[in-house]
């Protein structure tokens, strides 16, 4: 399978940014790892702080990718263009998070793409990613 895994604003400081909710692992290596237990499966990844970026991004990986692994940042709370685009492409997206929201600031228990995706996993760190990987290689296998 071709997965797409794409990361919004903030996440390229993965390993720096507020570590006591994020941990200190980098995304690159991370990714590392995650190639590796999927040797049969092509990753690509896409990290962008601006909307219109992760909106493009969509339109253009979103009608050839098997699956879309994305982590929209604080732009899950808040963007409607985001699900719209979400609802545009054709490739099944799941929308994750390293935290989890719900045990956090009440803007973050809403989210704006959630029912535009086809599922959502929250909470288990950077291995909410490939559990998210896993149910894309589950659901073709059906
Ligand atoms: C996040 C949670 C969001 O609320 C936050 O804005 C992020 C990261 C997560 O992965 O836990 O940037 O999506």
């Amino acid at each position: 399978m071709n997965i797409l895994i794409i990361n919004g604003p903030n996440l390229n400081l993965l390993g720096k940014r507020e570590p006591e909710i994020y941990g200190t692992l980098t995304f690159d290596a991370f990714f590392v790892t995650l190639q590796a237990r999927y040797p049969e499966h092509i990753f690509h990844y896409v990290q962008s702080n601006h909307e219109g970026t992760l909106i493009d991004t969509l339109h253009e990986h979103g009608f050839m990718v098997d699956g879309i692994v994305l982590n929209a940042g604080a732009y899950t709370h808040t963007s409607v263009a985001i699900a719209d685009a979400i609802r545009s492409v054709t490739s099944p997206v799941i929308e994750v998070h390293i935290s989890n929201v719900f045990r956090r600031e009440e803007f973050r228990h809403h989210s704006t793409i959630s029912g535009a995706c086809m599922g959502t996993i929250v909470g288990f760190g950077f291995d909410s990613y490939r559990l998210a990987v896993e149910a894309l290689i589950e659901s073709k296998n059906k």
